[in-house]
């Protein structure tokens, strides 16, 4: 029904449900509306593009597209240099979807060894389900060669690695992907598009967490997906039918966030940088990991492919989990969670977390040795933060 269509004969119950409604307006709000509706009137033209096999050019309902979420995958295929962009109610729903999308049983996936660990969770999924997976060393170019197969459909690894914060070569992985006709498919989320854009180097779609960085402010959980119009086609497919689709407030709040994205990501870049090199210095503290450190062997990737190491620190202390736990537990502005690249600090143990369901061989494989923490540097001072790290190292047993 049409709002000027309503009329003084209308009872109550219909004015009730359908009086003081906006017809679309000839303003020009600065700021993106939170279009907070399911539907959309189909109207005639509407109707007619149906018809035509046409509906994704119009909003019909929300699962299917909405101005707001439109504004915030918009900007985030913008900041990746994509052609188009979707977003999700989560990270793990724009995973799913894309794996999903592309994967069928009988194909195989090559992966990084170090994913996040719901990834890593959802791969054995795909295996129960048909698809055969080989995992290889984010490092280790020759075991990502040696993991390809003539049918491998899929290269999948993250860009820069939790918890240890190691940097993919991005160009020769996708260069691997292509010589198998296999896609390369990445995880920006620790990156982000501000200090590293992976279809720059030859990447075919790119994935985020949203809950991180992109949002920024630790209070929203959604995903993103960006690419060329037609790799991301069959994405948006699975994510009409498997569902994932992001309510509209929290597209606001992404797309809000996703303004001060290049801002927030400097001061995580300097605070993270000069953190970590502090680190190095502390008695208590056994190895740093961060891309920027003179220590790291990869440094001349990071150098490559990275603006910038974000405020992601991997940290092992002397005195294994029980002088880490016992760090965790006195540091003050550092708060001990679970999530990371919100604007204020967090600190986690990805073996109370990220790899919880991980055996201690398959950690130490990894290179999460005992003692291991994950420090997500925020946006606070970093002299302030410097103090609090270096008080509850002072004091850990070690
Ligand atoms: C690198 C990475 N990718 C994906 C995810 C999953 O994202 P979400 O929690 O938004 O579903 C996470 C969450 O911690 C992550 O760290």
């Amino acid at each position: 029904m049409k709002v000027g269509k309503l009329n003084t004969k209308h009872k109550p119950a219909t004015l009730a449900v359908h009086a003081g409604k906006q017809a679309p307006p000839d303003s020009r709000p600065i700021s993106t509306p939170i279009y907070q509706t399911a539907n959309f009137f189909l109207d005639e033209d509407v109707q007619a593009a149906i018809q035509d096999g046409k509906r994704g050019e119009h909003y019909t309902y929300t699962r299917y597209g909405n101005p707001t979420q439109a504004a915030a995958a918009g900007k985030i295929a913008a900041l990746e240099g994509a052609e188009a962009g979707l977003v999700f109610a989560s990270g793990m729903a724009a995973i799913t979807s894309v794996l999903l999308a592309y994967l069928k049983p009988g194909d195989h996936l090559a992966a990084a060894r170090d994913l996040y660990g719901g990834t890593s969770g959802f791969l054995q999924r795909l295996e129960s389900m048909g698809v055969a997976v080989t995992l290889f060393d984010t490092e280790d170019l020759e075991s990502a060669r040696r993991a390809l197969r003539p049918d491998t459909r899929m290269v999948y690894f993250e860009t820069l690695t939790n918890p240890l914060v190691r940097v993919a070569d991005t160009e020769a992985l996708a260069r691997l992907a292509h010589e198998a006709g296999a896609l390369a498919v990445v995880d920006n989320t620790f990156p982000t598009p501000i200090n590293h854009r992976p279809l720059e180097w030859g990447v075919d779609l790119v994935i985020h967490s949203g809950s991180k960085y992109l949002n920024g402010h630790s209070d929203v959980i959604c995903g993103a997906v960006a690419g060329p119009a037609d790799k991301v086609q069959p994405v948006w497919k699975a994510l009409l039918q498997f569902g994932g689709c992001m309510d509209p407030t929290a597209a606001w709040h992404l797309e809000r966030g996703l303004k001060t994205l290049a801002l927030r990501m400097e001061r995580h870049n300097t605070n993270g940088l000069e953190l970590a090199s502090w680190l190095e210095t502390h008695p208590a503290v056994d190895q740093v990991f961060y891309p920027f450190l003179a220590s790291n062997p990869r440094l001349d990737l990071a150098r490559r492919y990275l603006a910038g190491g974000s405020g992601m620190i991997g940290l092992r202390v002397k005195g294994g989990d029980t002088a880490a736990m016992d760090m965790l537990n006195r540091l003050e502005l550092f708060s001990v969670a679970t999530s990371l690249g919100g604007v204020e600090s967090l600190v986690s143990m990805p073996l109370l977390t990220s790899h919880a369901l991980f055996s201690a061989e398959e950690r130490a494989r990894l290179g999460i040795l005992p003692g291991t923490l994950r420090l997500s540097v925020g946006i606070e001072d970093a002299g302030d933060l410097r103090r609090d790290l270096e008080a509850a190292l002072n004091s850990i047993n070690r």
